[in-house]
């Protein structure tokens, strides 16, 4: 991380307020006081403009706003990148907090104020895309979606690794859940000092007619081999995460949350739009989708 740092050194602020309260970003955008926030460094790369800032106690976040932004595609990433940490967050799950700086509210780092941004909080740790080759976890696959060769799902690359660390049956359980199909080696990140995995770049949830579940259950149902101890371990931690998410995340709760983080991404904005309805309509099927593949993946977890 410290190598972003030196690229673009740029400082700004807004004014102190004394009466700030150290936890403003867990209530963010709302009701919230923010404190004097500095930007430290740019990332200068891909379709996002990705800005480090520090608030006056010293924690660090990120601002992600699209270069080139459309709301028919990009609105509903921004939504699905909030609801997936606030579902991941309420679990206890190691994944990235975000909030939605929403439209037309300036913030620094934010260099569109007309459209809206969100803001992360920093993971410690690096990519496990930049782990040295002879690094345990180095080799970790936990991507369940490879868009070339048109496959999709849990399978035995990502099982083999499972039982590595106990973070990694968590973080695939719950990328399962919610159709995360974007958790390659970039968005994967290990911090060596804490020994934990966190998961980052949720945006891609939700967002295929056919759920992750549903092909994790077609690859069980072909696995030519029997799996290993080690692995049947990593596939009870698996279903286990995936038993609690259908217990706490009904459909009917999760559109609920969605409904609500639309608003906060554009309040009252983009309601009219027929483009986005069928879009917001789509969404919402998959996630019944998901859920209902979900059951019947634990179920043919539970016999194996
Ligand atoms: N919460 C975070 N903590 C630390 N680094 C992050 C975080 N979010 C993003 N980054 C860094 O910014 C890069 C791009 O962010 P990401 O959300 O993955 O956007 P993109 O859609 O461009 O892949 C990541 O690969 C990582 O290096
Ligand atoms: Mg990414």
């Amino acid at each position: 991380m410290r190598k972003i740092f030196f690229l673009t050194v740029i400082l700004s602020g807004s004014s102190v307020n004394s009466t700030v309260n150290k936890e403003w970003f867990e209530s963010f955008p709302i009701n919230t006081k923010v404190p004097s926030i500095e930007i430290i460094g740019v990332l200068p790369k891909g379709g996002n403009v990705i800005t480090f800032v520090k608030d006056q106690f010293n924690t660090i976040y990120l601002v992600k706003q699209y270069k080139e932004f459309d709301w028919d595609k990009k609105y509903l990433l921004m939504v699905m990148e909030r609801l997936v940490s606030h579902m991941a967050q309420e679990m206890g799950y190691p994944y990235n907090k975000v909030r939605i700086i929403p439209a037309n509210i300036n913030f620094p780092g934010k260099p569109q104020k007309h459209l809206p941004a969100t803001l992360h909080k920093v993971v410690p740790g690096v990519p496990v895309k930049q782990l040295s080759i002879g690094s345990r976890f180095a080799s970790v696959n936990l991507k369940q979606h490879r868009p070339k060769s048109k496959i999709s799902g849990l399978r035995e690359e990502n099982i083999v690794h499972l039982w590595k660390h106990p973070d990694l049956p968590i973080i695939a359980g719950f990328d399962t859940f919610v159709s995360d199909r974007d958790r390659g080696k970039s968005n994967l990140i290990f911090c060596e000092i804490k020994n934990r995995f966190y998961a980052i770049d949720l945006e891609r949830s939700f967002n295929s007619s056919c759920s992750l579940a549903f092909f994790t259950l077609k690859n069980l149902r072909n696995m030519r081999r029997p799996f290993s101890k080690k692995e049947l371990r990593g596939l009870q931690v698996y279903k286990k995460i995936i038993e609690q998410l259908i217990k706490t995340f009904p459909p009917e709760r999760t559109i609920r949350l969605f409904d609500k983080f639309c608003k906060e991404v554009a309040p009252g904005k983009l309601f009219k739009n027929d483009l986005i309805q069928v879009r917001i309509r789509e969404y919402k099927k998959v996630i019944l989708k998901s859920y209902e593949d979900s059951k019947q993946l634990v179920k043919l977890l539970l016999a194996i």
